[in-house]
């Protein structure tokens, strides 16, 4: 890595230009895309007609500010602000995602990209020519709520997904991931690590929605990411014996539907035993899902954290075994598959550091929530910053950022831009606030 700067650089003059757009502009510009009228709040599945749509925007707003964009073989969209060198190497990567999961909030993922454009804006105000390049990434697939794995295209770009396994995954219709990319003029024959595109990124910093209550319990408008707690995603298929809800009495039944809610109860509990813990089926699929059928089988998806990652295997045994146990006494029986596995990540202490001298008093926080940064913390440095949410709620419609907050979140990621790319913000007085 680049050494950092040795400390907070010295100040710039700030241009009297004001800055082309705000974050919530940007955010309200898109307001009305993918909007889920049954479920509430958003709905941007990869390669839906929304997030396409996003996709669209975000290329049109890269464009025109100058920035060159394309889209990799992953998917990944790339929107390049070169040195007057042109050399792409060492640079500095900023950006998030556009897809959301169903029903989910406002700014998980959209949050980083319009809070990055806003950055761009102001380091050109300021007159900022980089001295390594700059580059706005945005990440297909981040919530994996199509295809099941999360940070689908970071996972594609660094190698950590086969390419084959991701080709077959399919989505709830059972179309595969190679379909529906070609369907949407991507060749999936080309996916799969890219070393040449990896080779370019110096560092990694994604600004995001805060996914929790620490800063508005802090009083503070934004955090630096200090952890993302390990997590996975297993599906456990129970398997019963599909029948007549009419003419099938209760002492005959092997319904999977009573194993399932035992299960989950017991998931429930289990997680309890193990401190810090969190265990989550957010999404159960009966099948055939008949109102008058008892079901032959039942998929659930189960998502399990921990900052130990022995301890999430731990416990996702315990829970297999009692699910094994309950089926059993159901007459049903179980299946557990691994979807992924995103092992407990701890950010580049020198960039977090550095990140406080920049900062000094915004807090420095860990979260639950997983994200592309901490599939790229395994490659390059990489750090977080977060912006305060003051419902704490998030994949939800509640998920709140104010638009005072949302800007001075735009402010901080510019001064953090400016110092590595050899610019200089510490005294800019919006940075200096913080
Ligand atoms: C994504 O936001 C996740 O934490 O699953
Ligand atoms: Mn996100
Ligand atoms: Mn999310």
């Amino acid at each position: 890595m680049q050494p950092l700067p040795a400390q907070p650089p010295q100040a710039e003059r700030l241009s009297a230009e004001p800055p082309a757009a705000t974050v919530s502009g940007l955010l309200r510009d898109i307001a009305d895309v993918g909007r889920d009228r049954s479920r509430g709040g958003y709905s941007r599945p990869v390669f839906s007609n929304a997030e396409t749509d996003l996709r669209n925007w975000f290329s049109a707003e890269a464009g025109r500010r100058g920035l060159d964009v394309h889209t990799d073989h992953n998917g990944i969209i790339w929107a390049w602000w070169d040195t007057a060198a042109g050399t792409r190497r060492n640079a500095v990567v900023t950006g998030s995602h556009l897809d959301s999961v169903p029903g989910g909030g406002e700014y998980d993922g959209p949050l980083g990209v319009a809070s990055a454009l806003v950055a761009v804006d102001l380091l050109k105000a300021r007159g900022l020519r980089p001295r390594r390049p700059l580059a706005i990434a945005v990440f297909p697939e981040e919530e994996g709520s199509r295809f099941g794995v999360a940070c689908l295209g970071s996972r594609l770009l660094t190698g950590a997904l086969d390419p084959n396994k991701a080709r077959n995954l399919k989505d709830a219709d059972g179309n595969t991931y190679a379909d529906v990319a070609a369907a949407n003029g991507q060749d999936p024959r080309f996916i799969g690590a890219d070393h040449r595109t990896l080779q370019q990124l110096g560092m990694f910093v994604e600004l995001h929605v805060e996914q929790g209550r620490g800063l508005f319990d802090l009083r503070q408008p934004v955090a630096i990411g200090s952890s993302i707690l390990g997590h996975g995603r297993w599906k456990l298929s129970v398997n019963g014996q599909g029948n007549h809800a009419g003419t099938t009495l209760m002492k005959d039944r092997k319904d999977p539907m009573i194993a399932a809610a035992r299960i989950m109860i017991c998931l429930r509990d289990t997680a309890r035993n193990y401190k810090g813990a969190r265990a989550t089926v957010g999404r159960l699929q009966p099948v055939p899902g008949g109102t008058n059928v008892i079901a032959s089988r039942v998929d659930m998806w189960i998502d399990v954290r921990h900052p130990l990652d022995e301890v999430t295997a731990a416990l996702v045994e315990a829970i297999h075994l009692n699910a094994q146990l309950i089926a059993a006494e159901e007459n049903c029986t179980v299946e557990l598959g691994v979807e992924s596995m995103s092992p407990t990540v701890h950010f580049d202490t020198e960039l977090r550091d550095w990140l406080r001298t920049l900062l000094p008093a915004a807090p420095v926080l860990d979260t639950g929530a997983g994200h592309d940064a901490g599939v790229l913390a395994g490659h390059i440095p990489t750090a977080m910053l977060f912006v305060r949410n003051p419902t704490g709620i998030s994949h939800s419609p509640e998920e709140l950022v104010e638009d005072a907050d949302a800007e001075t979140g735009a402010q901080a990621l510019a001064g953090v831009l400016a110092g590595l790319l050899g610019g200089a913000t510490s005294s800019d007085s919006a940075v200096a606030r913080l």
